[in-house]
């Protein structure tokens, strides 16, 4: 389903009158249309996972309005929110239940909102779950019956993006998902990822210190610095652009200077 994420002055300080008072997000005001798939750079520290927080309702910001499809969540606890966001992180392991199977992960995410018993995992969905499994590429779909936990990380990864997307959320948040993977495992896990991105049409944000992923993934770059977003590049502007191109575009425009991780992992188009 796609739908519009609109971020209005949002901005919040941690730790607020101490010595380590820290301005995490700083009036920022950001419109992701319906279908829009957005990659997002920046410096270490610059507000990215707190931005993501803040949509997710991990806290409440200090300021600002979030809308998304129209209704404003700003104020909306975590749980109501998770229904219409699916997420994903660095860590393979959160979010899902390593002691839990394959088919019993999918089978919670599929039927996060209703009353439907999730251990009893019946046929129909067993098959539908089987036939996503086997889009991915992995051989996961012989694999059902497998323990979360014993899976290789990209294997995991991959099969909790399918757990963030199954039940067809509004808005899919990706942190960093594919950073503790190896590189060609995280080719295919982005692959993946444009696959799903692609034929769910999520509206998307992705976090990545990848620049190649920032320009290979999506349709619009966003970068990060000091709370604030620096840059929005789409269209032809960014299709012209080269990972180097945007390494400049970056240093033009902001104060902290991107990350060892960030320049070491860029690799040509
Ligand atoms: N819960 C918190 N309490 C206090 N400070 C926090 C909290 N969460 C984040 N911060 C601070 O807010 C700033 C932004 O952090 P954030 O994690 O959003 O950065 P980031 O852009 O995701 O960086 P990275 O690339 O390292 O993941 C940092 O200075 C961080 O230390
Ligand atoms: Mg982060």
């Amino acid at each position: 389903m796609s739908s519009r994420l609109e971020l209005t002055g949002i901005s919040k300080t941690f730790q607020k009158g101490t010595l380590n008072e820290k301005v995490a997000l700083d009036n920022i005001t950001f419109t992701a249309n319906p279908g829009d798939f957005v990659t997002v750079l920046g410096s270490n520290g610059a507000g990215k996972s707190t931005l993501f927080n803040a949509v997710l309702g991990i806290f409440l910001t200090d300021k600002g309005r979030i809308l998304l499809d129209g209704e404003d969540i700003t104020f909306k606890k975590q749980h109501k929110r998770a229904g219409g966001i699916g997420c994903l992180f660095q860590n393979p392991l959160r979010g899902t239940a390593p002691n839990m199977t394959i088919e019993e992960n999918l089978a919670l995410a599929y039927h996060r909102h209703s009353s439907y018993s999730f251990f009893a995992v019946n046929r129909r969905d067993a098959d539908y779950f089987k036939e996503v499994l086997s889009t991915l590429g992995m051989g996961l779909e012989n694999r059902l019956k497998t323990k979360m936990g014993v899976l290789s990380g990209g294997q995991r990864q991959a099969a909790s993006l399918l757990m963030a997307t199954v039940a067809r959320p509004k808005l899919l948040l990706l942190d960093e998902h594919t950073a503790s993977l190896d590189p060609a495992t995280a080719e295919k896990v982005l692959a993946i990822t444009k696959q799903i991105v692609e034929r769910e049409k999520i509206t998307t944000l992705m976090i990545t210190h990848d620049m190649s992923y920032a320009l290979n993934a999506g349709n619009r770059t966003i970068a990060m610095d000091g709370g604030r977003i620096v840059f929005d590049i789409s269209g032809e502007r960014r299709e012209a652009m080269t990972p180097d191109d945007l390494i400049k575009a970056f240093r033009e425009n902001s104060v902290n200077s991107l990350d060892d991780r960030t320049v070491l992992t860029k690799k040509p188009l």
